[in-house]
């Protein structure tokens, strides 16, 4: 089979309005650059003739401003499913322009495949290249390329020769129960799976050429709480294996997304004491590239090489060394639930809020505005050998607590998250009741300005297994909204 070449204006053209669109990549990592501009410019087109042009957009995890800002500036989104982190997108799902259902990110190729989202109709594939077979060799990131090359009627591959290198990638797509089998991962290094995704060659449309590297990862340098929190993970996991609850080999890490969760991965890399870790994770950001070369990190499976780009030309440079160690999987296996469980993850994520229960707020600021989505946080905290949930003790400057009596926005109930961190401490939690996870919680990880008032909280609620003033238990975020300092709260009000 030979392909025809496409222009990118050409490929856009197969797309219409109301498609369901499906495209590779995970993060800003692996997704098309070429073909979903075109789409916006064409929507622009089409809308100034009065008609109508929206698709449906479908991912492994968010994209960044090349395809989410890009396509929400030409009002060319219906619909977008299951993470975003771009801040254009993101203000267009809060002013309630564009449909979003937030996902764990193991389910968004079991969804479209169970057919819960609404039709494939075009997958666009960002690879290395494709042989006349149909073998499609993808770049940067496992994703949902698999799937929706699939469930599609029609397949534009974007053939992105800045990254050439072939044999990371996994690709493994379990079947549809009834006849789903377990999946046949038991180490972070096995292997279970095809090094290419399989497209049948008759529904692909054509090549688009492009020679354009991801979007850059900007991560802020680590300060002190950010120090300090990775520290403290740090110290809890040693004092589990001492305790012997963490075996002695140590168990391999899952690391979230963002600033905290990097710095926590450096921390636990940089510690001598630990054993060499093994990564099955999500994402890989830059800190672990160099901790593999100072061999402190064995193994690194993820779905994504969320790298720079000079960390990304460091891999290409040195891919003899890093060929056998870093292993891309689809996002249903980096996050499958049987995986997690099986290999005994400690799992540690980021939280935006934490109750005095336990309760996580990951994805919606103030319970209303999404930040993010609950990504894959919820696929390795419910499943993980130990899940730790991090974050600084405040926000904005001390006027905001972290730590609340009642989160807004539940993402992560009291019975998956494990162990609180932030720089002030650790709030073990497992085998505590209530009242113990309160204590905990304003003593070893409250911000100081705020562990009396907590303990005031405390003092109007109505006792139960869980105590709680109903009425008050939102208050503290009310007099953020109304007074600007979440310092400000009166709880005299309530008595
Ligand atoms: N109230 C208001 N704003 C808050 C807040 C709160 N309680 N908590 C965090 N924020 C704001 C911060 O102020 C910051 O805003 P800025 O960008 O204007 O400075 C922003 O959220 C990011 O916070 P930061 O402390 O820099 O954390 P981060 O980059 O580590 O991201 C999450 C934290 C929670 C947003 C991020 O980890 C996330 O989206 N998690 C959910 C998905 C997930 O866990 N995926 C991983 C699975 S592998």
């Amino acid at each position: 089979m030979t392909y025809r070449i496409l222009t990118p204006q050409e490929a856009a053209s197969y797309i219409n309005n109301g498609d369901g669109v499906g495209i590779s990549g995970f993060t800003l990592s692996g997704t098309p650059k070429a073909v979903l501009p075109e789409v916006a410019k064409r929507a622009e087109e089409i809308h100034a003739t009065g008609k109508p042009f929206k698709i449906n957009l479908y991912s492994g995890a968010s994209t960044g401003d090349t395809i989410d800002g890009v396509l929400t500036r030409a009002n060319a989104l219906n619909f977008r499913a299951p993470f975003i982190s771009n801040p254009t997108v993101r203000n267009a799902i809060n002013e309630k322009e564009i449909i979003y259902t937030d996902l764990h990110l193991s389910l968004m190729a079991q969804d479209l495949r169970y057919g819960y989202l609404g039709k494939v109709n075009v997958a666009i594939l960002e690879a290395i290249d494709i042989t006349p077979d149909g073998k499609v060799y993808l770049t940067t990131a496992g994703g949902i390329g698999q799937t929706v090359a699939n469930l599609a009627d029609r397949i534009i591959i974007e053939r992105n020769t800045y990254h050439h290198t072939m044999g990371l990638h996994d690709v493994y797509e379990p079947l549809d129960p009834p006849y789903r089998r377990e999946i046949p991962i038991y180490k972070a290094s096995d292997r279970a799976g095809k090094p290419y995704v399989q497209v049948d060659p008759k529904k692909v449309i054509g090549i688009v050429e492009v020679y354009q590297p991801n979007e850059q990862v900007v991560f802020k340098e680590l300060d002190p709480v950010t120090r300090k929190i990775g520290e403290n993970v740090v110290e809890f996991i040693l004092n589990d294996i001492k305790r012997g609850i963490i075996p002695a080999t140590g168990l391999p890490i899952q690391s979230g997304i963002g600033n905290v969760a990097n710095a926590v991965l450096k921390a636990l890399g940089e510690n001598d004491e630990l054993p060499v870790l093994d990564l099955y994770s999500e994402v890989l950001q830059d800190s672990v590239i160099g901790l593999m070369e100072k061999g402190r990190v064995n193994v690194g499976s993820t779905c994504s090489l969320s790298l720079s780009q000079e960390c990304l030309q460091h891999v290409y440079d040195n891919i003899e060394f890093f060929r056998d160690r870093l292993i891309l999987r689809p996002s249903e296996i980096s996050n499958h639930p049987e995986i997690i469980r099986r290999l005994g993850l400690i799992a540690m994520n980021t939280a935006i809020a934490i109750d005095l229960y336990g309760c996580v707020n990951s994805s919606h600021i103030g319970g209303t505005r999404l930040m993010n989505g609950i990504g894959g946080s919820g696929d390795f905290a419910r499943n993980a050998y130990v899940s730790i949930f991090t974050c600084p003790s405040t926000q904005k400057g001390g006027m905001i607590s972290s730590i609340v009596p009642m989160v807004t926005h539940t993402d992560h109930t009291e019975h998956d998250v494990r162990v609180v961190v932030t720089e002030w401490g650790v709030a073990d939690l497992r085998g505590k009741g209530p009242d113990e996870r309160a204590k905990l919680l304003i003593e070893n990880c409250a911000h100081p300005e705020y562990r009396n008032l907590l303990w005031d909280y405390l003092k109007i609620t109505k006792k139960g297994h869980v105590s709680h003033n109903i009425v008050a238990s939102l208050a503290m975020h009310a007099t953020y909204d109304s007074d600007g300092d979440m310092r400000k709260i009166d709880w005299s009000k309530y008595l």
